[in-house]
């Protein structure tokens, strides 16, 4: 794979951030990993080879499921590869835009990938989706449009012989993590611990589904592919003080994004995908290539023309606090 199709789908946001610049590129929780989870991390038995039960009877209580529906993986990007492995989908279709792994592992793994691509403002009519279609991957909260569809569209999607699978990779960033279906039979979640908890050079992730679907995605992951530390991410971060530190993240990041989404609002030349829910927001600007004069303000924003369905009139904004993101408002009225 080469096309430049192919390598604007490869593009990620940690290519953009580069040292000396303020990252708004990548969405991982500013000042994570928190000391305790790093010293609980620094605490594991490197010299033993991973055990994953402790981490899937964890995982497994906190969303109410049985142990045989969770399986740890290195990372939401490595459940996406084992979808591809283990399915044989006739007509796979991936709900753009969206994040572009999911795409591209179907694909390296020879199926061949339909894209329904939404219009602003991105909402999903289930009707859109081929009725043909016998594996459908959304996002949601989807990145990079921070649209966070309805539990019950999701449901919608459902056919007798057909797998939908929900990208759930920010699903903790929503207070409560509304509309998740991670404690629902009938689909595939798939999670992520790497933006909220700081673990994305960890790799860990974790996919809740029926028992069926689990041991064919487990039989197609090689031994030992989480690690020991992944692993005790999984425990630690189950843990009744984790969820709670995440439900109060939760609350200051919408504080946080609604000052951002207001602020951007508020300029001439700019409008912002609305209601956004995620750890970023999606904005329209009339002059193209936007994040070319942030780079130069000392801005690393994750240009979104390489998300299909977008061109280089959109960018994506990680919300951090409000003083950056004042910061980062000034440096925009100077651009627009
Ligand atoms: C929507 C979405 N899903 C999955 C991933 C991959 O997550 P992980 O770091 O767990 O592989 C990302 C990373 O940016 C993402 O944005």
């Amino acid at each position: 794979m080469s096309s430049a199709t192919d390598i604007a789908l490869r593009h990620h946001g940690d290519v953009d951030a580069t040292p000396g610049l303020v990252d708004l590129a990548v969405n991982v929780r500013a000042g994570t990993p928190p000391p305790w989870l790093r010293d609980e991390l620094a605490a594991v038995d490197l010299a033993r080879y991973p055990d994953d039960r402790a981490a899937r009877e964890a995982l497994a209580a906190q969303h109410g499921r049985a142990v045989e529906e969770v399986l740890p993986v290195a990372g939401a990007a490595e459940a996406f590869v084992l979808v591809a492995r283990a399915l044989r989908p006739r007509r796979a279709v991936v709900v753009h835009p969206q994040f572009t792994e999911p795409e591209l592992a179907l694909r390296a793994a020879g199926h061949a990938v339909d894209r329904v691509v939404l219009e602003p403002p991105f909402t999903l009519d289930p009707a859109v989706v081929p009725e043909d279609a016998d594996l459908v991957i959304v996002g949601n909260p989807t990145n990079p449009t921070s649209v966070l569809h309805p539990a019950a569209t999701l449901r919608a999607l459902r056919r007798p012989g057909r797998t939908v699978v929900v990208d759930e990779a920010f699903a903790d960033c929503v207070p409560g993590e509304a509309e998740s279906l991670a404690g629902e039979r009938g689909v595939v979640v798939i999670r992520s611990l790497t933006k909220t908890w700081g673990l994305a050079g960890l790799r860990v992730g974790y996919v809740l589904a029926d028992a069926d679907v689990i041991g064919a995605l487990a039989d197609a992951q090689p031994h030992w592919a989480v690690s020991s530390p992944a692993l005790a991410a999984c425990v630690a971060c189950s843990s009744a003080r984790a969820r709670a530190e995440v439900e109060a993240w939760t609350h200051r990041l919408a504080a946080d994004r609604a000052f951002l989404a207001d602020r951007l609002s508020a300029l001439p030349g700019l409008a912002v995908v609305h209601p956004a829910r995620a750890s970023f927001v999606l904005a329209r600007l009339d002059r193209p290539r936007a994040w070319e004069p942030l780079r130069s303000k000392g801005f690393a924003v994750r240009r979104a023309d390489t998300f299909p369905g977008l061109d280089e009139h959109w960018i994506r904004l990680a919300v951090r606090d409000t003083t950056t993101s004042s910061a980062l408002i000034d440096a925009l009225k100077e651009c627009l």
